[in-house]
This record gives structure tokens, C-alpha cells and sequence, in this order.
């Protein structure tokens, strides 16, 4: 259960290593999932999908052999209604026999199986079962490749995910499980609620006295409201943080949007059963269908009195019609208006507050919008406290993102300091010892972390034992119906042995200890379990600090029961504790010991995919992608042959007798061409349907290989006029030079200066250029008779590197210092000049012309300039 940790700590070791990696935070909604990527460069949005939408609809689905995602996948419900998944995000660690698992089928047409673990997978028409996990986990991957391609291809493995507060530890379990088999990593968890508390952050300041605001969430799959209390840190520096606390959460599960779909669905149902004396509940198309239209008529029915439903050949060939007034689907809903404000609430009741300690309660969540949830939170809130004020969309992806920068502490964004909260009562239970033979074991159970105990804490428990034993933590109630109350048990051992050697040391009564945490992420597990006493010190300064230090400082621990547990007299917790320890470091005149124990932890419940079934998973998702990229790799060269093949029947048959294409061929290479292109074609309309990619491929080269020396030589034509240019240009400033040199080294020898260039250098200079235009002469010359549609003999690629020795002799003689002379006025500063020209010239390559320089070097200036 550690594993977010470990998860956390793999990340942090990985951020250190490459300084610049994204993060893509995801909001897995239940009708839509929305990321957001936090890339250096990239600026800070939503991600777009491939059609520029700035959501993605929750579903994946499969038309036949194709695998589609998004709206693709949810509009062939229809059609395919037992290949198609959507609103998955019930599913997530659901056990398949719960009342979630029912209710989801009264809203879905997918049919569902169960797991080895007992929880949901989805069977598809071909008979292919793929769990919850595996669903979700290709809806991510289907996000990591938009991201991936936001950012060119790089990599992008470390996400942040909002979740609801209530979601249960099995279903956060669910929820890594599959980002791993997506082959991601989790950086955390976030609260759906918080995360809207940090974006409604990001532009606003506050002062010292908190201010407490709602954030009323209407999503599809349920409601929840969760209260921020948002101030200033540090308000008088100039780096002014925000802090969040979470105060109080509520919520209501499967009341949402979905429901409210559910309830125009059975409108539509009973309705067409009236008119038409049929029942469409047997038919899953049409169940399809009427759900995607009692989608669309109550998103209609928001903004108006009325609608018309309308479904072109519903079932056996009927097309259905129907008037729905929004008040016949308001009274439909009645029961449930109740609910909708009730999750407000619930948060002021854990908050220990009223509605006269809210600033205001913030609308979001795509729900938020329908006219009788509105009224409802209106009803019970006042008009004057509602407010519109973030993207009801996007505020919560856009929260997490900035929530994950902070975490990773790789981009730089507003100090935001959130400490959430977890929603349930969790309790530590296990079987006491017998106080005597004749007594009865009897079970235990503390609430460790009760509704509203901060995240990211840990509490040490003493327990006075001498045998192995086991701990579980559970929830102190079923969080959701028909869900397992077991969390996880522990099972300490080695205790006899520790607690021996400890005595044998001279400990007095010495304990086990072990540490219960709540993650910042919201999962809870335990840790570090020791076997503790103390012993006393019997040295003299041992003696004088028991004189002086006393030892009755009070516990910061928790007492797990008082008959069993004992009160530890020492506020010294094991060394692996976080636990803040708020008493003075007055110490005892006693020595501390502690022996580490040794921890198995089971998942009994709802166990989490083991590491075997998430790499079974991992390697069925790659084995798909795998298979469609095959698929798409093969239709692209297919494409390409055949795009390739008309490309060249239009220069063989089309090309005017002037076209490049023509000039710079023969004969002969056409017609040899036109054959291999009818065979191409032939061998097309064969094999197009079952070749594979590499005969596509191959058949594109053979004709590839014709064509591309006809290609060179109109190259060439454009090319080799340039690299001569070039050449020429060496030849004729290097001549120059030579010219100035001479000249230079005669009155240098007159006047007796020592020269800046020697005879030697400038008769070696002289050499590599005779040589060189000995070789250009004949060459071009040769070239000259070289027809059109001939292979060149002289090539722009050998002309360039001919020049190479000449240019770089003439460049390391103008790099030259001169030498030293006598101060004399007029001729200081040329040589520095001199070098760092060409230094520049030298990093523009072979290919930059000399023609500037050359120029000015006739002039009095010299070679300042080159
Ligand atoms: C809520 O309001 C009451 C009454 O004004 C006040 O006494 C209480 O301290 C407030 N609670 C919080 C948490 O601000
Ligand atoms: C107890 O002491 C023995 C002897 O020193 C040692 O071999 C053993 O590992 C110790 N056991 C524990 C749990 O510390
Ligand atoms: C050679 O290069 C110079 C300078 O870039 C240019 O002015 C001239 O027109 C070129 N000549 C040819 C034949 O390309
Ligand atoms: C020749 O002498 C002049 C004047 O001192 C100087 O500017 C120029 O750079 C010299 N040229 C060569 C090639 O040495
Ligand atoms: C090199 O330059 C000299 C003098 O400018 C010229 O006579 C000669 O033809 C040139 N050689 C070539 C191959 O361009």
C-alpha cells in the first residue's frame, strides 16, 4: 500500500535526472474526461483532442476490428451497443456484485462480467472480456498520445488525476492500476473539489481571516460539495502564498446527470411503450439510442419549456416522435430535488459550520446547468450566494495541473498550499489478547483518522504485545452500499524475538509500535512497525539528566485502547515517525531502543491488480496498439504507393517536352520506367488487399531507384552553377591575397619591418591554388560535354570539397597575428579585427561566399572584413 509513496519518491528521483518533463494532469469524468498538459514552452491550456475540442467524451468502443475513442466511440452505441463503454468512472474497484455495478447496468447496454477479483469487466460481441481497468487505461493512453503529440512526439509518463473526494481507497487503487497499465505513472491523487479550490486560487489574493467558500460540484455520476477556507501565508511579503484548507466535504452518489438522463429515458420508454404497444428495453440498439437522445432533449429542455425527441427508426423500422415538456420531466425528477442541495449541507455539518460563515458557493460541473439543480442549491443557499465564477468545465483539470507543478516543483507557479481532508471515518481494529485463559479474545476497534482528518498525516500506535498479530484498518461503515468495509490488514511478526532482545538489553516493558498514515492522495496504510523500550542509562551524566530532567512529558501519541495499549511515557516516537512532537526536548535519563518488525500487508477485500495482472494488461493494451499501428503503417505505404504510382504516370504520359523530367532523361529510361509502372499498377489491383507493408514498400523503391537519377541531374543543373560560383570566388581572393602579399612582403623587406606573411606561406598558398585550378580547368572542361539528360561527371558535392584545402589555408593565414612592431601611429588595430572577421566567415562552412570580403580586400581596408 505504500505504492503512491514509492510512486512519489520513483518520480521525484526522476524529475532530478531529466530537468524538463511534462506532466498531464487528467480529469476522468464520468461523460467527459478533460487533461491539461504542464510542458516547459507549452502554453498553459486544456488539451485540444484531434478535432481541436476542448473535451473528450468518456468512452472507447470498437466498430467492428476498429478501436475508437471519444465521441467516435460514443456515437456507434447505436450501432454496436455491446461494443461500446462509457461511464466507467461507476466502475472503477466496484464489486461486481454491489448495487453500483446494477445501477450502471440500468443506464448502460454494455454486458458486464466479473473478475478474478470480484470486480467488473466488460464483455464484448466477439467474446473478449477486458476489465474496467484495461477500458479506462486505453482512454488514457488515448490522452497520453494527444498530449505526446502536443509536445512533438516527446515523452509524457507522469500524471496527476482528479478523483471525487468520496472515492473509496478501492477505487483510487482502481485508478492507479490503470494508469500503470497505460503505461504512466500517478504523481498523486487530487480531490475533484480542491482542485477547483487551487484555480479559483490562482488569480485571486486573501487576506489573514479565511474566507470560507463552497464548491458545489453537479457532475454526471454523483453531486458533492466540499467547503475551501482560503488565506493569506505569509500576506506582508512580497511572495504572498495562498493556503487551502478543506473544511468540511458532502456528497451524493449517482445523484447527477446520468440519473437525470435515466429519468428522460424512461419518459421516452413508457412513452413510445403507449403509443406503439412495445417495449424497447429488450432492444439494446434502441436503449443506445433513446440514452444519447434523452441526452440532447434535457440539455434542450435547460434552456426551454419543451422539446421534441425524435429517433429515426427506434425499433422494428418505427421512427419515433415525441413532445416532452420540461415540467412532465421535472416532476419526474421530484424525488430527487431533495438531494441536490443535500451534499451542501453535509459539508457545513463536517465543517462545523453554518451558511453565515460562507462567502459563496461556486457553481461547477456540467449539471450545474440544469434549471431544477440550479434552484434547488438557489433554494437553499440564497440567491445572493451563488456564484459563476470559474469554467465549470475546466476549473478542475486546470486545478490539478497547477496542483502537480507544485508537487513536482519543476515549473514555477503561485505558492498554493492545500491540506485536504478524508471523507470517512477509518478505524484500526484487531484482536486483544486474552486477559486471562478463561476470557474471551475480543476485538478492538479505534478510529484512527475520523471524517475530516487531515491528509498527508500519520499517527503512531503503541500496542502492548507479545505475540504476532494482526492490525486492519477499515472503514467504520460500508463507504458506499454493497462495498467492502476492509481496507487492508497487516500482520506484524517477529514480535516475540524483538521484545526478548530488548529486555535482554534491560528494557522494562517494552512495546510494539507501528505508524498508521493518511496520503496526501488518500490512501491509508501502515507502516514501520518496531518493537520499542527503553533502557536505563546508568552512566553518571545518564544520572544528572534524570535529576534534572524529569520524565513525565506528555504523549503526542495515539492511544488505540486503553486496556490494551499502553500509554507510552516517552515523547520520543520511532525515528521513522513524521508526527510533529509539539513538548520540549527534555529528555529522561533513559535510552531509547527500537528493533524493526517485520510487515506483511494483505488486500483481502477488493484487492488491487497485482503486479502480474497489471503486466498481463499492460502487454494485451501494447499487443493492440501494436496491431493498429501495423494496420496504419500498412494503409500509409499502400496510400503512398499508389499516390506514387500516379505521381509518375503524370510525368511519363503529361510531361510537356520541356519539363525538367523529360530534358534530364533518355529514351530508354522512359520506356523502362513505364513498363515497371504498369507492372506496378497491375501488381496493385492484385495484392493491394493482402500485401503486407513491406511489399508495398519495396514495389514504391523499384521504381523509385529509375527515377532517381533523373532527379540528380536536374539537381545537379540547379547545384552545380552555385558550388562553381563558390570555387571561383576561392580562386579569386585567395589570388588577391596572394597579390597584397607579395606586394606587402617587398616593402616590408624595403622598410624592415618583419613581414606578416613568409615567402614560404605565401609560395605554399600559390601551390594549393595552381593545384586547384589545374583540377577545375580539366574538370569543367570535361563537364561541358556532359548533355543534359547524362549523369554529371563533375559532381556540386566534389566541387565543394575540393575547395575545402584551398579555403582553409587562406583562413588560417588571416587568422595570423602580426608580428610584433614598434608603436607606430595608423596600423593598430587591424589584426584583432582581422581574426575575429574570420572567425565568423569560418563558422558559415565551406559553402559561405567569399564575395563580400574579396571585394573590400582590394580597397585600402585590407582583410579586416573576411
Ligand atoms: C462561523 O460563524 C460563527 C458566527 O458568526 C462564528 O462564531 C464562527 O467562528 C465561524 N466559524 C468559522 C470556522 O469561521
Ligand atoms: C536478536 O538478537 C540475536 C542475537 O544477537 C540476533 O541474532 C537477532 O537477529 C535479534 N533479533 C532481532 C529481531 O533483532
Ligand atoms: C556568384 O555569386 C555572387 C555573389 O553571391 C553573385 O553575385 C553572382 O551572380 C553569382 N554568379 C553565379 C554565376 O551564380
Ligand atoms: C598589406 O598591408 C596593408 C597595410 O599595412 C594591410 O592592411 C593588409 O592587410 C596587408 N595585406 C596582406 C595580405 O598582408
Ligand atoms: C581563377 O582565377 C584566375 C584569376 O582571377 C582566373 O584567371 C582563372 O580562370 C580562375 N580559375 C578558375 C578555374 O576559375
Amino acid at each position: 500500500m505504500n505504492r503512491l509513496l514509492l510512486g512519489l519518491l520513483l518520480c521525484l528521483s526522476f524529475w532530478s535526472h531529466t530537468t524538463l518533463a511534462s506532466l498531464l494532469a487528467i480529469d476522468y469524468g464520468t461523460d467527459w474526461i478533460k487533461a491539461s498538459l504542464m510542458s516547459p514552452g507549452v502554453p498553459f491550456d486544456v488539451l485540444l483532442n484531434r478535432d481541436s475540442k476542448r473535451k473528450i467524451q468518456s468512452s472507447v468502443g470498437w466498430k467492428k476490428e476498429d478501436r475508437l475513442f471519444g465521441s467516435d466511440a460514443f456515437n456507434i452505441a447505436g450501432r454496436y451497443p455491446t461494443d461500446t463503454f462509457s461511464a466507467l468512472k461507476y466502475l472503477h474497484g466496484a464489486p461486481f456484485d454491489s448495487p453500483t455495478v446494477s445501477f450502471y447496468t440500468s443506464l448502460s447496454t454494455a454486458d458486464l462480467a466479473k473478475t478474478s477479483r470480484g470486480t467488473v469487466a466488460a464483455r464484448r460481441s466477439d467474446g473478449s472480456e477486458w476489465s474496467v481497468e484495461e477500458l479506462i487505461a486505453m482512454q488514457l493512453g488515448y490522452v497520453r498520445d494527444l498530449a505526446e503529440s502536443a509536445v512533438n512526439g516527446e515523452k509524457v509518463t507522469d500524471v496527476i488525476l482528479t478523483v471525487p473526494p468520496y472515492f473509496t481507497q478501492h477505487e483510487r487503487d482502481a485508478v492507479i492500476d490503470a494508469v500503470e497499465i497505460a503505461g504512466m505513472r500517478t504523481l498523486a491523487l487530487v480531490h475533484d473539489g480542491s482542485s477547483v479550490a487551487i484555480n479559483y486560487a490562482m488569480t485571486r489574493t486573501f487576506s489573514d481571516v479565511p474566507e470560507h467558500h463552497i464548491i458545489y460540484d453537479a457532475g454526471a455520476s454523483a453531486i458533492r460539495a466540499t467547503i475551501a477556507s482560503f488565506s493569506s501565508v505569509d500576506s506582508k511579503s512580497k511572495n504572498a502564498g495562498t493556503s487551502i484548507n478543506i473544511a468540511g466535504v458532502g456528497f451524493e452518489r449517482q445523484v447527477g446527470g446520468n440519473e437525470l438522463d435515466r429519468r428522460l429515458r424512461e419518459i421516452l420508454i413508457k412513452d413510445f411503450a403507449r403509443k406503439h404497444k412495445q417495449d424497447v428495453r429488450s432492444d439494446k440498439r434502441a436503449l443506445a439510442k433513446l440514452w444519447k437522445e434523452a441526452n440532447r432533449v434535457k440539455t434542450i429542455l435547460s434552456a426551454n419549456a419543451d422539446a421534441v425527441a425524435s429517433v429515426e427508426s427506434l425499433t422494428n423500422d418505427i421512427d419515433y416522435r415525441s413532445k416532452v415538456t420540461r415540467a412532465e420531466f421535472e416532476s419526474a425528477c421530484r424525488d430527487l430535488t431533495g438531494r441536490f442541495a443535500k451534499p451542501i449541507f453535509d459539508a457545513l455539518a463536517n465543517a462545523d459550520m453554518t451558511l453565515d460563515n460562507i462567502t459563496s458557493v461556486i457553481l461547477t460541473g456540467g449539471s450545474s446547468r440544469t434549471p431544477m439543480v440550479q434552484a434547488a442549491v438557489t433554494a437553499a443557499v440564497g440567491k445572493a450566494r451563488i456564484a459563476q465564477n470559474v469554467n465549470a468545465d475546466e476549473a478542475s483539470v486546470l486545478g490539478a495541473a497547477l496542483h502537480g507543478a507544485g508537487l513536482s516543483r519543476q515549473f514555477k507557479t503561485k505558492d498554493i498550499r492545500l491540506t485536504d481532508i478524508g471523507p470517512y471515518d477509518i478505524q484500526v481494529s484487531y484482536i486483544a489478547e486474552a486477559k486471562n485463559e478463561n476470557s474471551k479474545p475480543r476485538t478492538i476497534n479505534t478510529l484512527v483518522f475520523p471524517a475530516g482528518s487531515k491528509a498527508g498525516s500519520r499517527k503512531t500506535l503503541t500496542f502492548k504485545r507479545k505475540d504476532d498479530f494482526n492490525v486492519k484498518l477499515t472503514y467504520r461503515s460500508p463507504p458506499v452500499p454493497g462495498y467492502p468495509s476492509d481496507i487492508l490488514e497487516a500482520e506484524i511478526k517477529g514480535i516475540p524475538e524483538a521484545l526478548k532482545n530488548l529486555t535482554d538489553l534491560g528494557a522494562v516493558d517494552p512495546v510494539v509500535k507501528a505508524t498508521v498514515v493518511l496520503s496526501e492522495s488518500g490512501f491509508v496504510s501502515v507502516q514501520d512497525p518496531v518493537a520499542f523500550g527503553e533502557i536505563k542509562d546508568d552512566s553518571l551524566s545518564g544520572k544528572l539528566k534524570g535529576l534534572f530532567g524529569g520524565s513525565g512529558s506528555s504523549s503526542e501519541e495515539t492511544t488505540a485502547d486503553k486496556e490494551t495499549l499502553a500509554r507510552s511515557e516517552s515523547s520520543s516516537v520511532p525515528s521513522s515517525s513524521q508526527e510533529p512532537s509539539a513538548t520540549p526536548e527534555k529528555k529522561p535519563a533513559k535510552k531509547d531502543n527500537t528493533i524493526p518488525l517485520e510487515l506483511k500487508i494483505n488486500l483481502a477485500s477488493v484487492p488491487p491488480m497485482s503486479v502480474a495482472e497489471k503486466r498481463a494488461a499492460r502487454d494485451r493494451l501494447i499487443a493492440i496498439d501494436r496491431l493498429e499501428a501495423a494496420k496504419h503503417a500498412r494503409e500509409e505505404a499502400r496510400n503512398s504507393l499508389e499516390g506514387y504510382l500516379y505521381r509518375v504516370r503524370d510525368l511519363l504520359e503529361d510531361g510537356a517536352s520541356d519539363s525538367p523530367f523529360v530534358k534530364c532523361s533518355q529514351e530508354k529510361e522512359r520506356q523502362a520506367m513505364q513498363k515497371k509502372l504498369q507492372e506496378g499498377f497491375a501488381w496493385l489491383s492484385e495484392h493491394g488487399d493482402d500485401a503486407s507493408t513491406k511489399d508495398f514498400i519495396e514495389q514504391r523503391s523499384a521504381l523509385e531507384v529509375m527515377e532517381k537519377p533523373i532527379i540528380h541531374r536536374y539537381q545537379e543543373i540547379e547545384e552545380f552553377p552555385k558550388a562553381l560560383n563558390t570555387s571561383q570566388m576561392w580562386n579569386w581572393s585567395t589570388r588577391l591575397f596572394i597579390t597584397e602579399a607579395k606586394a606587402n612582403l617587398t616593402a616590408s623587406q624595403d622598410s624592415d619591418i618583419p613581414p606578416r606573411y613568409t615567402k614560404e606561406e605565401i609560395e605554399s598558398l600559390e601551390k594549393t591554388l595552381k593545384e586547384h585550378e589545374r583540377w577545375m580547368n580539366e574538370m569543367v572542361e570535361k563537364q561541358k560535354s556532359v548533355e543534359m539528360n547524362e549523369d554529371p561527371i563533375l559532381e556540386s558535392s566534389v566541387l565543394r570539397e575540393k575547395v575545402k584545402p584551398l579555403e582553409t589555408q587562406l583562413q588560417k593565414l588571416l587568422k595570423k597575428k602580426a608580428p610584433r612592431i614598434p608603436k607606430k601611429s595608423g596600423t593598430a588595430s587591424s589584426t584583432t579585427a582581422a581574426s575575429s572577421g574570420t572567425g565568423g566567415s569560418k563558422s558559415g562552412g565551406g559553402s559561405s561566399s567569399p564575395s563580400s570580403s574579396s571585394s573590400s580586400s582590394s580597397s585600402s581596408q585590407g582583410h579586416d572584413e573576411l
